[in-house]
């Protein structure tokens, strides 16, 4: 057996651990850079006496130019290290900025495919990651996820070093999260749970911590009904941190393989792009793995995946599948058309889904016919 765990140097986590903050900034440099999102007033108590330091707000879904903004603020405030507290868009913005910074280079300079895809060879600036939303699990992972409207694609900024060096988790500050981004970023969390453990790229470590994070899903439903449940938001924040651990160090599947392009597609939050795909996904893989491919592994996991998330120790694959539904339908998450894809465009998502490189983590090659009927059940 064969496998490296990344993460960050330290994680710190627990319902106020934010007021941490300042102190662990004093510990990595001297000229900090604080990136936060559209409403910094929501994060203020926790910055303290940082609000005062050099620095910017994040877009929701980061854009080329926007990170190349920031960045050229960073250097000319001659920063020694990054702070990003918000949702993953600010998390991923402050990760770019930080590597960028070192690097003295631009984003397209490392994305592939609409860029050059030069290596990432210089050690990014510190960076203090501070999650607002219980989701992306950006604060653990070793990308920054940047769209360029231009060509229409969300590309991935990936390196060891881009993982931050302190992940700070604190439940309280999703307690503001309205339902809608509740629902967005639980389902992106317990997707990246889920899409690693049947992976053909999952390793001892993650699988532990994905069934352990699975068995918090049901903490979304409680954290949707009741934003104020601290219990719940604790639940989700954990199961968050763990699916990006997973994210970061085995691969994800179809989901994500179709969220991604599609992100580049539609103007569509990513979590909700998870939440209407992951039902078709689960059914068809399971479908495909039955005929195809019986012997695989990835059919015990579905079922054990389903074990944790209903807690019911003879639970089936069928159950989890069943569960992802009620959820769907509990929650209210919209499907693809509601989030604006229209299916003549179907053709261009399974073009760019197929090539897509979290495509490549599914645990069984999907035929063409099948990447369409998983746009088509989650139409
Ligand atoms: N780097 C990674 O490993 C990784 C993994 C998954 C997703 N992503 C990326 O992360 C982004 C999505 O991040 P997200 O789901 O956290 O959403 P987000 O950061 O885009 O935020 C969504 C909305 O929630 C608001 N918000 C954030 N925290 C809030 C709070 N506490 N109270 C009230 N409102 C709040 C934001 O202002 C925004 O309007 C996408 O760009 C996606 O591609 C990155």
């Amino acid at each position: 057996m064969h496998f490296s765990f990344s993460a960050p140097r330290q994680i710190v986590f627990g319902p106020g651990v934010a007021g941490r903050l300042p102190d662990l900034v004093a510990g990595l440099g001297r000229r900090p850079f604080i990136i936060t999102g559209a409403h910094p007033d929501r994060v203020a108590a926790a910055l303290g006496t940082l609000l005062d330091s050099p620095g910017g707000r994040a877009e929701n879904e980061p854009t080329v130019d926007g990170v190349r903004r920031l960045t050229e603020r960073a250097r000319a405030a001659r920063a020694d290290c990054v702070v990003g507290i918000g949702g993953g868009s600010v998390i991923d913005t402050a990760k770019a900025v930080a590597m960028l910074v070192a690097n003295g280079t631009d984003p397209l300079d490392h994305a592939e495919v609409i860029g050059e895809g030069r290596p990432i060879t210089e050690a990014s600036l510190p960076v203090i990651a501070v999650p607002t939303t219980a989701g992306t699990g950006a604060e653990v992972t070793a990308n920054a996820v940047v769209l360029s409207p231009e060509h229409g694609v969300k590309v991935s900024l990936r390196a060891i070093s881009m993982v931050p060096t302190i992940a700070l988790v604190d439940p309280d500050l999703t307690l503001s999260c309205p339902p809608g981004t509740t629902a967005d970023s639980g389902f992106d969390a317990i997707t990246q749970c889920l899409e690693p453990l049947v992976s053909h790229a999952s390793t001892p470590i993650t699988d532990a911590l994905a069934l352990d994070g699975l068995r918090h899903a049901d903490a979304l439903r409680r954290a949707f009904v009741d934003g104020a449940d601290r219990r719940a938001r604790e639940e989700m924040s954990l199961m968050a941190l763990y699916g990006g651990l997973c994210l970061a160090n085995a691969k994800l599947g179809a989901v994500h393989g179709f969220a991604g392009p599609l992100g580049g597609m539609i103007d569509a939050p990513h979590g909700a792009l998870c939440g209407a795909l992951l039902g078709p996904v689960v059914e068809t893989n399971l479908a495909a793995l039955r005929t195809r491919d019986a012997g695989n592994p990835a059919l015990d996991r579905y079922r054990l995946a389903a074990v944790s998330v209903t807690g019911r120790p003879d639970a089936q694959a069928g159950d989890l599948v069943a569960w992802i539904s009620d959820t769907v339908d509990l929650l209210e998450v919209p499907g693809l058309r509601r989030l604006g894809l229209d299916p003549v465009r179907h053709p261009e998502a399974v073009r760019k889904g197929s090539v897509s490189s979290s495509m490549k983590g599914n645990p069984i090659v999907l035929t063409e016919a099948e990447l369409f009927e998983v746009l088509a059940r989650a139409a």
